[in-house]
């Protein structure tokens, strides 16, 4: 069967997918080591890492053991890492206050890093629901989350961050005016070189529930995150954040979670063109890991196609649990 020359195809896509060379060759996206923030979680005590059942793979390492961490992951070539704390109970109280302790498993953690690592980024995390008796990232008023009161909690975190040698602070509240608070408060404090990533669009969403297993807040939680994290049916409320969140002071911009929000990720990055971060929060983490696990799915490929759709989507990087999985791979 000779077909005419009228049915051959206009065009043949097909030849530059003909060999490996050829699709690496054309192929618009890829992903580095340099894409990766390795999300971890700090607990107390010496030598211990413990697993998260929720997070296969996953662990809360002692300090001791974070600084070893992040050791590998520096010479993995991964630029950040980003600590969770793992409070005790007993340290969970009504003002929050060990949420600003210089002694806290976060700082403490910063610091052991800094004299381990002193090459990688430490980012840290701020919220007060590790550190809040009712799991809220927010003080509890009659019921109500109140805003300007936690505003002023936050900004005593982030100068205790700072002063431990955080590189990177990560407002996760979503308070309003928590951005330009922390920035004048850093200044006035001679932190002038300190960046903020923002979790500046932050979905109240299902998929952070491992994560809360992860640094014992499940439990503590009462009632739901909606009056402060963003409803899962916006968009154009996003833009309006990322836009306040930059004049107010971020250096980069977070949107959180990832996989299911990947055009606020492509709209983000197309409107402002700001360093602009994805967050693959545990529950993304859990249904790969739980789906390899039971041989439904290649885990390592998935993984790798999944975080390679968020560059696509115009992310400058991922705060993944996968980081050190994907360095390894990607160092071949
Ligand atoms: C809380 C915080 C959460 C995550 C990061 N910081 C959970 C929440 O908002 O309840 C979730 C991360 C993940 O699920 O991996 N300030």
């Amino acid at each position: 069967m000779t077909p005419t020359v009228a049915a051959f195809p206009a065009a043949r896509f097909r030849r530059a997918r003909k060999s490996p060379a050829l699709r690496a060759l054309v192929r618009e996206n890829s992903l580095g080591v340099d894409d990766l923030i390795w999300p971890v979680f700090v607990r107390d005590g010496e030598g211990i890492e413990e697993p998260v059942p929720s997070m296969p793979g996953v662990m809360r390492r002692s300090v001791d053991r974070i600084a070893q961490a992040a050791v590998e992951a520096q010479a993995l070539g991964i630029p950040a890492i980003c600590l969770f704390p793992y409070t005790d109970a007993a340290l969970k109280t009504e003002d929050c206050a060990e949420a600003w302790s210089p002694d806290n498993l976060s700082n403490r953690a910063i610091r052991a890093i800094k004299a381990a690592a002193p090459d990688i980024a430490v980012m840290t995390d701020v919220a007060l629901d590790p550190y809040n008796i009712n799991g809220h990232d927010g003080y509890v008023v009659d019921g109500e989350i109140v805003n300007d009161e936690t505003v002023e909690a936050l900004v005593k975190m982030t100068l205790a961050q700072a002063e431990a040698g955080a590189d990177i602070i990560g407002p996760s509240d979503m308070m309003d005016g928590r951005i330009g608070a922390m920035r004048q408060a850093l200044e006035a404090a001679g932190h002038r070189n300190v960046l903020i990533l923002s979790y500046a669009a932050k979905y109240a969403s299902a998929f952070y529930g491992p994560f809360r297993d992860a640094v014992g807040a499940s439990g503590a939680l009462t009632g739901d995150k909606k009056t402060y994290q963003m409803d899962p049916g916006n968009s154009d409320e996003a833009l309006r954040l990322i836009q306040r969140d930059l004049s107010e002071g971020a250096d980069m911009v977070m949107i959180k979670p990832g996989l299911a929000y990947l055009d606020i990720c492509h709209r983000v990055k197309q409107s402002f063109g700001a360093p602009t971060y994805a967050y693959q929060v545990s529950g993304e983490y859990a249904m790969i890991k739980a789906a390899a696990q039971n041989g439904w799915i290649d885990g390592d490929k998935v993984m790798l196609e999944s975080l390679l759709a968020f560059k696509r989507a115009g992310c400058d990087g991922i705060l993944t649990y996968f980081a050190p999985d994907v360095a390894r791979i990607l160092q071949g």
